[in-house]
């Protein structure tokens, strides 16, 4: 039997130290966020419908963007135990310059569509974190004005060579101009993916405003306010608006690109050159050997083709081929800073986020960017932590199994 007394009221007093409630509604709620999919929750409350699916959604079956995810839960760390990782140094040398964490933001056109603040946002929270932003060919805010967001940090720009060469030339012209260090020319849109969500949903640059989006924007009405109230949304950079995402991005795409195309491109960039979108051992080879200063594994978040290989699958075959000192990086379907972990255990030099950063942005923001980021770091730190490494470099393969749930099945059976 327990002992029992009086309740000491000094005590009880101890146990009532309440916390002072938070009265910004914007910080309370991303504070709320404990990982990137409780922003996806917030974003998907707060966007209209045709704005979330659009970002949220992928090609086809979104078969693409479910296994890349997938294959990133399916990892099985392997910690080292009593070795001191009190501190850990998560910064990061990438394409010539610094890097205060392993991954950077990755190019997303019609941004300030899910969110007002739009690459202004990415770029100033990425300015603050000391990581790199990517400006897409098909963003919403110029050039110039990322520049401004980000005056002293890293500026990359995302290339689509489209029909007319010379609108793309211009931009690479525009972008040196402005300083930004690094071109990542997008090789995995010949042909727009087919988004089926956006067919549904009939979603069309600028929205257009059908029974179905009125009564969609009834709990939603700061996104129209910020909508109705800001500058026209239209490409920044280009001037053909007008039109479903998939005609746009047919008119911006020319599946003739090829090779040459990347030689011209070498010929009129000063920076360092990436390719993004490769995925097969054979063109990452051909790219290195060619002398490009990185590549992206890629699949576009499972946007263009549907049931296309897994990136982070591709990435110790790639690694293990083109050597350990070729810039090999990645993205699709991280959602966790472990996923940014194991890829920097199995051989990627850097990593990119995407829906991750836009689904904070929708859920508040510039400072939805800043909440992305830091869940993300506290990830990062505490798996380092926990496998008992304090650098990047000291990750390695071993850390790390890959469980299989879809192998190739036997030729011969
Ligand atoms: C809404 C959205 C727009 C995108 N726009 C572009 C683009 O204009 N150019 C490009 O190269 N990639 C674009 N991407 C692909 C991303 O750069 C990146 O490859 C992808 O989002 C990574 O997958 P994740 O979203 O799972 O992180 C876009 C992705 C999303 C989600």
């Amino acid at each position: 039997m327990a002992k029992r007394q009086l309740p000491n009221p000094s005590e009880l007093l101890e146990l009532m130290q309440f916390k002072k409630p938070e009265l910004d509604g914007r910080k309370r709620r991303l504070e709320g966020a404990l990982t990137i999919y409780d922003l996806r929750t917030i974003a998907k409350r707060r966007t209209p419908k045709a704005a979330f699916d659009y970002t949220d959604g992928a090609a086809e079956g979104e078969l693409s963007l479910s296994r890349a995810r997938q294959a990133f839960e399916d990892i099985e760390f392997h910690p080292d135990i009593l070795r001191p990782a009190a501190d850990v140094d998560m910064s990061t040398e990438i394409l010539g310059g610094p890097s205060a964490l392993p991954f950077g933001i990755a190019p997303t056109g019609f941004t300030r569509l899910m969110q007002t603040e739009g690459e202004s946002a990415g770029a100033a929270a990425a300015a603050a974190a000391g990581i790199p932003f990517t400006l897409s060919t098909l963003g919403t805010t110029s050039i110039e004005d990322v520049k401004k967001a980000n005056p002293d940090g890293r500026n990359w720009f995302q290339l689509y060579v489209m029909r007319d060469r010379e609108i793309s030339y211009g931009l690479v012209k525009r972008a040196a101009e402005a300083g930004f260090d690094t071109l990542q020319f997008t090789v995995d849109t010949p042909v727009a993916g087919a988004r089926l969500r956006d067919k549904r949903n009939g979603f069309a640059i600028p929205p257009q405003l059908t029974v179905g989006t009125i009564v969609n924007a009834i709990p939603r009405p700061w996104w129209w306010i910020d909508f109705l109230t800001t500058p026209k949304l239209e490409f920044a950079s280009l001037s053909t608006t007008g039109g479903t995402v998939g005609e746009l991005l047919n008119s911006a795409m020319d599946p003739t690109i090829s090779y040459d195309d990347l030689d011209i491109i070498r010929s009129m960039w000063p920076g360092k050159l990436v390719v993004k979108g490769v995925q097969n051992i054979e063109d990452s080879k051909r790219l290195i050997d060619q002398g490009v200063d990185g590549i992206i594994l890629s699949n576009h978040g499972g946007r263009q083709l549907d049931r296309a290989p897994i990136p982070f699958h591709l990435l110790p075959a790639v690694v293990r081929e083109v050597g350990k000192d070729a810039t090999v990086m990645i993205d699709t379907g991280i959602m966790n800073g472990a996923d940014i972990v194991a890829s920097i255990a199995m051989g990627a030099k850097f990593t990119l986020i995407g829906r991750a950063y836009l689904y904070g942005l929708m859920a508040g923001g510039r400072q939805g960017v800043d909440r992305t980021i830091s869940i993300l770091r506290t990830e990062i730190e505490r798996t380092m932590k926990l496998l008992g490494v304090s650098s990047l470099d000291e990750l390695e393969p071993r850390h790390v199994t890959q469980l299989a749930r879809l192998g190739p099945r036997p030729l011969e059976v």
